[in-house]
């Protein structure tokens, strides 16, 4: 049935209409033309089309538009408006984390979400809250560093 959900994506007032289960990551990606959140799976087993919604890392590929009424949604494309964000995105850059780029911005995201939660996590946090996201490249070590590294430069920059 079709729906029209009001919600905060990137920081801007949406209210998109289309059928109550569409998923997200379709809205993301072709309704709103946002296209670093990617599809691998769609059954929540890649971590590809992971996002920020109310500060937890969210499946987009199977989170529908009628459970997004309220919600405060950030994507790969609000991480540079965020202290936390940009932190990350100067760190993986720095790290020269990942190769293909396929798995990143869900990986982004989840970072995001954890560095949100826990400001100073230790590899084995780092390690759980991106366990369920697959890189193909094998670019995990990498990876792991440029979480740190963000971790480290935003402690740095705290008063
Ligand atoms: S596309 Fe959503 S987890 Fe793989
Ligand atoms: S960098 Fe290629 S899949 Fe992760």
């Amino acid at each position: 049935m079709a729906a029209t959900v009001s919600f905060q994506l990137n920081g801007r007032a949406v209210a998109p209409e289309a059928d109550g289960d569409t998923p997200l990551l379709f809205l993301l990606r072709n309704q709103f033309g946002l296209k670093a959140t990617r599809f691998g799976c769609g059954n929540e087993d890649c971590g590809a089309c992971v996002v920020d919604i109310d500060g937890h890392a969210r499946h987009a590929c199977t989170t529908p538009l009628v459970a997004l009424a309220g919600a405060q949604v950030t994507t790969a494309e609000g991480l540079p408006a965020h202290p936390i964000g940009a932190a990350l995105l100067a760190a993986f850059a720095q790290e020269h984390a990942g190769q293909c780029g396929y798995c990143l911005s869900g990986i982004l995201m989840a970072a995001f979400a954890l560095l949100r939660a826990n400001p100073a996590p230790n590899r084995a946090s780092i390690v759980a809250a991106l366990d369920g996201h697959l890189c193909r490249c094998g670019a995990h070590g990498g990876i792991l560093r440029a979480v740190e590294r963000a971790a480290a430069s935003l402690a740095a920059a705290t008063p």
